[in-house]
């Protein structure tokens, strides 16, 4: 969907993140503002703040005393405020602050244990095999729409214990929430279907619990107190927007890059023993997910005289393309060993879910590159990506014989 925005002519000034260019390459903004101005300001949307360097993202990320989560969402809201609040802790552990932050994290976590994401493997496996076996013969496929997309939807779907035949609508309410969000109706659109989908299947859980993540939280009590109902559906609703945009953005980036760098192609079909370092090469040079954080009170960070309740932008991203602490950091080197990526996040809202995404994105490549291990960009083929907090191809037909 293309956006209208003004036109950026100052990026330390008045950078905007929904620009269109800096959508299909961010990366030299970001190096151009570390060399100039590496935290960045813009008044578009409320005043927002861009840090650009490692050091100053990953110390932030720690300060939550400085820099809160109780708005995480890069495009902020701007209409007019529901008269009645939904979800009043937002979608916990990821938009809550401690103490709230701390128990709701602590019950997602077994979820997603090395341990239990192996018992998702298989089905995974199965669900790439199949889904490339479907578009095999054509020769050609939008590995974005036909491959990517089709996965962590329906794996998160299985965990949390709701219908897979409602892939594609939770697909639609999660792009509502996260991609457009910047159109008022669309978000609304996303969060009311989410809520409501999700205090139906609440309410029968109720009734009749099941062994899913969802009857889980449900039935969980906390110093003996059960867990409050609208906890539970924004932490059920959390999962579903922080497990499936970010996946399919990580492995639909990395169907592009193996599209358009045959040696590195070549390299992970012929070497699969360089699987597990590839994979976080991957992650950290096309990091899909930027947070953001709300300043508490006034406080001068770096020379910035930042102001309670301006916002700053966590990008991960440009963290991850930072020369101080990779070396040749625009170049994907497959077997990197020193890679301390931020892909993730860093500090106490680090990702929750990053076995699921890591066993993910291997699987999908391993049974992509299994059946399809030369291909390419389709001649004069439209390449599309989604930017904001979720960066990543929306359109990438690709072709292969
Ligand atoms: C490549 C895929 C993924 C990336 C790049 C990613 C990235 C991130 C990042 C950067 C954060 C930190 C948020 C912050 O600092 O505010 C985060 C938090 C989180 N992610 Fe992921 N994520 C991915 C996949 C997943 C998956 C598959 C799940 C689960 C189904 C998941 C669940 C969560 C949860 C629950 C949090 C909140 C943790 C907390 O606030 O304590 N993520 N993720």
């Amino acid at each position: 969907m293309a956006r209208r925005t003004e036109p950026v002519s100052d990026w330390a000034q008045d950078f905007d993140v929904l620009d269109a260019g800096y959508i299909d390459d961010p990366f030299k903004v970001w190096d151009e503002l570390r060399q100039t101005c590496p935290i960045a300001h813009t008044n578009r949307r409320g005043s927002n703040w861009l840090p650009t360097r490692y050091e100053d993202i990953t110390a932030m990320a720690h300060d939550i005393d400085h820099f809160s989560s109780v708005e995480v969402g890069v495009i902020p809201f701007e209409g007019e405020e529901p008269e009645e609040n939904l979800l009043p802790y937002g979608l916990p552990p990821i938009s809550v602050d401690p103490p709230v932050h701390s128990w709701t994290r602590r019950l997602l976590l077994p979820w997603f244990s090395h341990r239990r994401v192996e018992s998702y493997q298989a089905m995974t496996r199965d669900l790439c095999a199949g889904l490339v076996e479907g578009f095999l013969e054509a020769g050609s496929v939008d590995a974005a729409g036909s491959y990517a997309q089709q996965i962590p939807v329906r794996v998160v779907a299985a965990i949390l214990g709701v219908p897979l035949t409602m892939a594609d609508t939770f697909t639609e309410w999660v792009r509502d929430v996260l991609e457009f969000a910047d159109d008022i109706r669309l978000r609304e659109r996303g969060v009311e279907g989410l809520i409501g989908f999700f205090t139906e299947e609440v309410a029968r859980r109720k009734i009749e619990p099941r062994d899913d993540l969802l009857s889980y939280l449900l039935h969980s009590d906390v110093e003996g107190e059960q867990v409050e109902e609208d906890v539970v559906l924004g932490m059920a609703a959390l999962v579903l927007v922080a497990g499936v945009d970010t996946t399919w953005s990580a492995i639909g980036s990395s169907i592009w890059h193996l599209a358009t760098h045959p040696d590195d192609r070549e390299r992970m079909v012929n070497d699969p023993e360089v699987m597990g370092l590839a994979i976080e090469e991957l992650l950290r040079a096309y990091s899909p997910v930027t947070m953001a954080r709300v300043v508490t009170e006034d406080v001068e960070f770096q020379g910035c005289p930042m102001k309670a309740g301006d916002r700053v932008l966590m990008n991960f991203p440009a963290a991850n393309r930072d020369p101080t602490v990779f070396e040749d950091p625009h170049q994907v080197l497959l077997d990197r060993e020193l890679n301390r990526h931020v892909a993730f996040g860093s500090g106490i809202h680090r990702c929750a879910g990053s076995n699921l995404a890591r066993m993910e994105l291997r699987v999908a490549l391993e049974e992509w590159l299994r059946r399809i291990p030369d291909f390419r960009l389709a001649e004069g083929a439209e390449v599309t990506w989604a930017g904001g907090q979720v960066r990543g191809p929306r359109q990438l037909p690709v072709v292969f014989s």
